[in-house]
C-alpha cells in the first residue's frame, strides 16, 4: 500500500481538470466542465468534470466516474498502484519503492527489469552460435537481416525446461517474480520451469521502450504457432500495440495496421517503419484511441483470407468511430503483407499502398461484383445497398462525392439515390437516439447493471439508498448526525452493494476521523466507483441536500421494506434525470 500522505500529495499536485484535458477537450459549463466521453462513443457531450472539492468526473451517458486516479485507471488501463505511479511521475513525485507494494505483489519495475534481462538472454542465445537452426530460420525462412534482428531484439528460447529460470535466478530474481512476469510456470511437483521453450522470441516494448511482454513462434508446424505473455503487472494486451514505440515518431501521417507481428517486422525491414499490430487479439477501442494520439490515418492491411477481411471490416468500424481516417488494403496473390513483400518486393507494396482504396471504393466494387445491374431487379438491390453504405459516412461532403460516383456507375438519377440515403440516415439516427436514451435510462435506473444486481429486485429501497449515499458523499457533515443519532445502520440497507458502500464509508471515518473519497474509492472497482460518483453527482444537481431530505430518504428506505417493488420510484429518478438534461 502506498503511504496515505503520498497519495494525498499526488492527488493535490494533479489537478483533475488539467489531467483530463490531456484526453478530452473540455468546455466550461457553469462551475464545471463538459466534453465528449472518452469511455464510450457519443456525439453530444455527457461527460462532466466537477471541480469542487477533490474533483470528480462523471459521464451521464455510460456511468463512468470517480476521481483523478480512477480516471487514469480507466484512460490508461492501469490498476490502482500503477495509476498512482503514473500520476506521481507526471507531477515529479517519487514513490518510495518498498511502500509501493502490496504484500506478496511484484512491482511493475521489477517485472520490466526481469523482462529486459530475459530479452538479453534470449538474444544472446540466438546469436551466440549454439542454436544455428534458430538463426537460420530467421535469416533464410523469414529473410530477416542481422540489422533487423538487432533492431527488434529478436531472440531464441532454448528447448531445455530451465535455461531462463536458471539464468534469472543467477541474477537474483525470485521464483515468485518469475511467475508474476509469466516467464516461469509451476509444475504439479512445484518446480518452476520456462514458459517459452524452443521458440523464436519477439520482445514487446511499451512506448517508453520497456520490455513488457514476449511473443514466441515455433520454427516448424507444431501448435500453438504463437505463444504470447498473458497480462502481467507490466502488460495489458488490450492496449498494447506492437512496434508503436518505433512507429510513433514516424507516422504522423499514417500507420499500417497488420494482424501479425511478423508482418510488422517484415514491413519495417522493407522500409515501412510505420507498421504496427495488435498482439493476438482483435483491435479494441483502447487500441483505436491510442493510434489516434499518434496518427491521422490508418491503413488496415490484414490477411487476405475471409477471416482476415472480416476482422478488417470490424477494425474499420471501430477506427472510424473514434474519428480516424481509415482505409483497407487487401493484398492480392499472397496471404498477408509479409508474404506479399517476399514475393513481389517492397516497391510493389508501396504502389499498392498509394492506391489503397477508401472503404467506399472497396465496398462499392464488392456490390458491383455481386449484382448484374443490367437487370432491373438486381439494379434496385444494388442501389439500395449502395444507399445503405453511403448513409454510414458521417461527412456530408464525403457522402456527396460517393453519391456522384455511384450514380454514374449504377446509372440512376442522383436525386433518387440522395433521397434514399437521407431516408436511411434518418432511420439510423432514430435508432442511435433510442439506443442512447436506453443507455441513459439503464444507467440511472441501474437496470441490468452488474454493479448493483439487487437494484431491479428492489428499486424503491435501492433508490432511497442511493439518495442517502449521495447525500452523505455530497454533504459529509450528515454522517456525524447519522452516527450521533444512530439514524442508520448497515443492516438497514437492502441491496448488498449499497450496504457495502455504506460500511466502507463508516470504516473510512473510523480509520481517519473524516471521509476522504480517495480512501473510499480504493476499496472499489472502477465501475463501482463510477456508480458511487453518480450518486453524489446526482445530488449536486438538486437544490435541497440537508438533514430533512436525509430523514425523508431514511423513511422511504424503511417503507420500501414493507412495500417491496415499486415501479413509481424508478420513474421518479428518471423524471428528475430528464429534468436535469433539459
Ligand atoms: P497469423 O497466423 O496470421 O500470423 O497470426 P503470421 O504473421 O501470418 O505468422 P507467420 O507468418 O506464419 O509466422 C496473426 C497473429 O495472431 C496471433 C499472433 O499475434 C500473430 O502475430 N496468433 C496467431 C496467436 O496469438 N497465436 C497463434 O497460435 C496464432
Ligand atoms: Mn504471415
Amino acid at each position: 500500500m502506498i503511504d496515505r500522505s503520498i497519495v494525498e500529495e499526488i492527488k493535490y499536485r494533479n489537478d483533475i481538470r488539467d489531467v483530463i484535458s490531456g484526453y478530452v477537450t473540455l468546455k466550461r459549463a457553469g462551475a464545471n466542465y463538459n466534453g465528449l466521453c472518452p469511455f464510450h462513443s457519443e456525439k453530444t457531450p455527457s461527460f462532466t468534470v466537477f471541480t469542487a472539492g477533490e474533483g470528480n468526473f462523471y459521464c451521464f451517458g455510460c456511468g463512468a466516474g470517480g476521481d483523478v486516479v480512477t480516471f487514469v485507471m480507466r484512460a490508461e488501463n492501469l490498476d490502482y498502484p500503477s495509476a498512482l505511479e503514473f500520476l506521481a511521475k507526471r507531477a515529479g513525485i517519487t514513490i518510495p519503492e518498498e511502500k509501493n507494494k502490496r504484500p506478496g505483489e511484484v512491482s511493475r519495475t521489477r517485472v520490466m527489469d526481469m523482462n529486459r534481462e530475459a530479452a538479453r538472454f534470449f538474444h544472446s542465445c540466438l546469436i551466440g552460435g549454439k542454436y544455428p537452426d534458430a538463426l537460420a530460420y530467421l535469416r533464410e525462412k523469414r529473410g530477416f537481416t542481422p540489422a533487423l534482428i538487432r533492431h527488434f531484439g529478436l531472440g531464441f528460447a532454448p528447448p531445455e525446461w530451465g535455461s531462463l529460470v536458471k539464468h534469472l535466478k543467477s541474477k537474483h530474481f525470485t521464483e515468485e517474480e518469475l511467475l508474476a512476469a509469466n516467464l516461469g510456470a509451476k509444475s504439479a511437483k512445484g518446480t518452476v520451469y520456462d514458459v517459452f521453450r524452443n521458440r523464436i522470441i519477439v520482445p514487446i516494448l511499451d512506448l517508453n521502450g520497456n520490455v513488457v511482454a514476449f511473443g514466441g513462434r515455433v520454427m516448424d508446424d507444431s501448435k500453438p504457432k504463437y505463444l504470447n505473455s498473458t497480462d502481467t503487472p507490466a502488460f495489458k494486451k488490450r492496449r498494447t500495440l506492437f512496434a508503436l514505440n518505433f512507429a510513433k515518431d514516424l507516422c504522423a501521417q499514417r500507420m499500417i495496421l497488420c494482424e501479425g507481428y511478423m508482418d510488422v517486422i517484415a514491413l519495417h525491414g522493407a522500409g515501412f517503419s510505420n507498421a504496427i499490430a495488435t498482439l493476438g487479439t482483435a483491435i479494441t477501442e483502447d487500441h483505436a484511441r491510442l493510434m489516434k494520439r499518434y496518427t491521422k490515418e490508418v491503413i488496415i492491411c490484414y490477411d487476405a483470407d475471409e477471416a482476415g477481411q472480416r476482422a478488417a471490416d470490424k477494425a474499420f468500424s471501430l477506427l472510424s468511430e473514434v474519428g480516424m481516417e481509415t482505409k483497407i488494403l487487401k493484398v492480392e496473390g499472397a496471404k498477408d503483407p509479409d508474404e506479399y513483400i517476399k514475393k513481389y518486393g517492397a516497391g510493389k507494396f508501396k504502389l499498392l499502398l498509394e492506391g489503397s482504396r477508401t472503404r467506399f471504393d472497396f465496398k462499392f466494387s464488392g456490390i458491383l461484383e455481386k449484382y448484374d445491374i443490367t437487370l432491373p431487379a438486381e439494379k434496385i438491390k444494388a442501389a439500395d445497398e449502395t444507399a445503405e453504405l453511403i448513409s454510414g459516412f458521417y461527412s456530408a461532403v464525403e457522402r456527396d462525392i460517393y453519391i456522384d460516383t455511384a450514380c454514374r456507375k449504377l446509372q440512376v438519377p442522383p436525386d433518387t439515390l440522395r433521397a434514399d440515403v437521407e431516408k436511411k440516415i434518418r432511420g439510423r439516427q432514430k435508432k442511435e437516439k433510442n439506443e442512447e436514451l436506453r443507455r441513459v435510462i439503464s444507467v440511472s435506473a441501474g437496470a441490468g447493471n452488474r454493479v448493483n444486481p439487487d437494484y431491479v429486485r428492489n428499486p424503491a429501497a435501492a433508490s432511497a439508498e442511493e439518495a442517502i449515499l449521495g447525500l452523505i458523499l455530497y454533504n459529509p457533515e450528515l454522517i456525524d448526525k447519522i452516527c450521533k443519532e444512530q439514524l442508520l445502520t448497515p443492516e438497514m440497507f437492502q441491496t448488498e452493494f449499497n450496504r457495502r458502500v455504506f460500511t466502507a464509508i463508516l470504516e473510512a471515518i473510523h480509520e481517519q476521523g473524516f471521509l476522504e473519497e480517495g480512501v473510499l474509492f480504493e476499496k472499489f472497482s472502477a465501475q463501482e466507483v463510477g456508480r458511487i460518483t453518480g450518486m453524489k453527482v446526482r445530488r449536486s444537481t438538486l437544490t435541497n441536500n440537508g438533514a430533512d431530505v436525509l430523514s425523508e430518504c431514511i423513511g422511504r428506505l424503511q417503507q420500501a421494506k414493507q412495500k417491496g417493488n415499486n415501479i413509481e420510484d424508478i420513474e421518479d429518478i428518471l423524471g428528475s434525470k430528464r429534468r436535469k438534461k433539459e
